[in-house]
């Protein structure tokens, strides 16, 4: 008896494992549920489930308990010579029908929900790009990695992409669609709780797809009509260089902690003597060598790295280079 309870031990944990996560996955498994079509969606998704874990356990336990049962114990046992049986036939036919029948227009309902376009939405342009989120509003604002929707309204989302294939995906609104160079895609979500909602890169686009990350603030009405309105006029140059680094996608690539990522830390980089190159010469950082590694960064490749960084020539005013450098300079401590 106790060898079939060791064998019988996976399914237990797996029923126990999947039983908890049903019952806990608001709180633990599934990020919060920041819309009503959220709510509608984990509710499908929490019937399967079960549904699936169910069917799982009459079909395993049964199988076990004919093996059990049936299990030719003598040589004199004779297999029984069974060609079908109508009933039960129709039977595992029609109730998976049924089941299967309801899942699909539950389906379709949810799906159509989250599909069909709200008018007088909220619009705002999103573009992907290797490897970083854009925003564009109406009013000509635009943001990188960061935007900010207002709460208890319809928001749309018209998506394009720059280079490569991304996905744009929001967890907490359970809203994901591809977004594709050289067409518009879209998603529209109604947020119903303020916050910081994550949103991820969920198609693999390069190198640095895994930090192809931008948060979502959802704000009040008002706080959010004085954010649109909102400049950055004086921001000194080190400042205007930190938001540039932002939306130049700069650090998908690059840390300010020390961490290495694709790219070299900018971390202590500022005045470091005997920098070494792939080719063995050593630099010492000064403006010149920055401003020729961001606009041609093959130019001098450091010892360790890949040359997969882009060349900014062209890209970038001399303002903008200024400010860059001075963020960099900044850092050296
Ligand atoms: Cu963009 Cu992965």
């Amino acid at each position: 008896m106790w060898q079939w309870l060791i064998r019988g031990l996976p399914l237990l944990v797996i029923v126990t494992v999947m039983g908890s996560l049903t019952f806990a996955q608001q709180s633990v498994f599934t990020p919060p549920q920041g819309t009503q079509i959220a709510v509608e969606y984990d509710s499908l998704y929490t019937f399967l489930l079960w549904a699936s874990l169910i069917s799982c356990i009459i079909l395993i336990g049964g199988m076990i308990y004919f093996v059990l049962k049936y299990k030719r114990r003598t040589n004199q046992d004779k297999t029984p010579y069974i060609s079908h049986n109508m009933f039960l036939e129709f039977i595992w036919s029609f109730i998976p029908l049924v089941i299967f029948m309801g899942v699909f227009v539950w389906g379709w309902i949810v799906f159509h929900k989250m599909r069909a376009m709200p008018e007088n939405a909220v619009e705002i342009h999103v573009y992907g790009r290797q490897w970083a989120w854009d925003f564009l509003y109406k009013s000509g604002k635009k943001v990188t990695n960061e935007f900010v929707v207002p709460a208890n309204t319809d928001v749309k989302l018209i998506m394009t992409s720059e280079d490569v294939l991304h996905s744009f995906f929001i967890p907490s609104m359970r809203i994901k669609q591809d977004v594709v160079p050289g067409r518009y895609t879209a998603l529209w979500f109604h947020a119903e709780k303020t916050g910081e909602y994550h949103v991820f890169c969920t198609e693999f686009c390069g190198a640095a797809h895994a930090q192809m990350l931008a948060r979502m603030k959802v704000v009040p009405l008002k706080e959010y009509e004085e954010w649109l309105q909102a400049t950055d006029e004086n921001l000194t140059l080190a400042q205007k260089g930190a938001k540039l680094t932002n939306s130049k996608g700069c650090v998908a690539c690059h840390s300010v902690d020390g961490a290495v990522k694709v790219g070299p830390t900018w971390k202590g980089l500022w005045g470091k003597k005997g920098y070494p190159m792939a080719d063995g010469s050593q630099v010492d950082v000064d403006e010149n060598y920055l401003r020729e590694s961001i606009l041609n960064p093959n130019a001098k490749l450091v010892k360790g790295f890949n040359g997969v960084m882009p060349p900014y020539q062209g890209q970038l005013t001399e303002d903008e280079l200024v400010a860059l450098v001075e963020y960099i300079k900044e850092l050296a401590n």
